[in-house]
């Protein structure tokens, strides 16, 4: 998947959505009490769109990004990737959709820091059982991508913020996923570093990829084709951006 579509295509609203999300609720049960983080949520993400999830702290942004992400499963509703259901997957099976379609960029970039650059956008390939030869092509296109070609041998705590953030990005394109999903991913970067993510993630919406950025930046989420805001758990509103 990932043909490059040009200028952020109009998602193809024909076409079954990439995520298909009905009647979903997340309970998480700390045994005293039980806190409902999401509920009666619906939503459609075709191929292409680039999303903001907003909203404030508690939200429950972050449960939706870990559900979208195959993280972790609703406690009730249905979630299809693709058209395929998730919520009877087993670990094995979850883990491997994880791998295969989902990209993941965090905050805190969740580099290995004791291994090179190349090495950690490599991991993912390993893991996915790709030919050497064909993982070093992948590494050094995905480094090349995000600005990093120079950057290879270095570990990560020889990188700035917003250079350990691009190799997380790298990291997350490695196995060509369906979609790239960022949890805050310019909440600890000082705006200039912050502000060069975002001109990235614009770029890689520009060469066709379908993205959701959870953020508190309202400079990124004016610049997504869509927005949608949480309140208490619930969507309390869904705009599209420009046209
Ligand atoms: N693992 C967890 N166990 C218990 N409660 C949780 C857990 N994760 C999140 N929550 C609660 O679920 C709600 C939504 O959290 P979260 O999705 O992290 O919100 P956001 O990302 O918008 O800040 C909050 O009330 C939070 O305290
Ligand atoms: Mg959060």
């Amino acid at each position: 998947m990932n043909e490059p579509r040009h200028g952020g295509a109009e998602p193809d609203v024909a076409a079954s959505p990439l995520i298909r999300m009905r009647d979903i609720r997340k309970v998480y049960d700390t045994g005293k009490i039980q806190v409902e983080a999401l509920r009666d949520v619906a939503l459609d993400v075709a191929s292409g769109e680039f999303l903001a999830v907003v909203g404030p702290s508690g939200s429950g942004k972050s449960t939706l990004m870990n559900l979208i992400g195959c993280l972790d499963t609703p406690t009730a509703g249905s979630y299809e990737l693709r058209g395929e259901s998730v919520a009877g997957m087993n670990r094995a099976q979850l883990a491997e959709i994880r791998n295969r379609r989902i990209g993941f960029v965090f905050q805190s970039f969740n580099l290995i820091p004791q291994i090179s650059t190349y090495e950690n956008v490599e991991m993912p390939l390993l893991f996915g059982r790709v030919a050497r030869r064909r993982r070093r092509e992948r590494v050094e296109e995905v480094l090349a991508r995000v600005g990093l070609a120079d950057r290879m041998e270095h570990k990560p705590t020889e990188l700035s913020g917003g250079q350990m953030q691009r190799a997380a990005i790298a990291r997350a394109l490695a196995m060509r996923p369906d979609i790239l999903l960022a949890d805050e991913p310019t909440g600890n970067l000082d705006s200039t570093s912050g502000g060069d993510i975002m001109d990235l993630f614009a770029q890689l919406w520009e060469q066709g990829h379908t993205m959701i950025v959870i953020t508190h930046d309202t400079a990124l989420s004016r610049r997504t084709s869509r927005r949608i805001e949480l309140h208490d758990g619930r969507i309390t509103s869904d705009l599209r951006n420009g046209a």
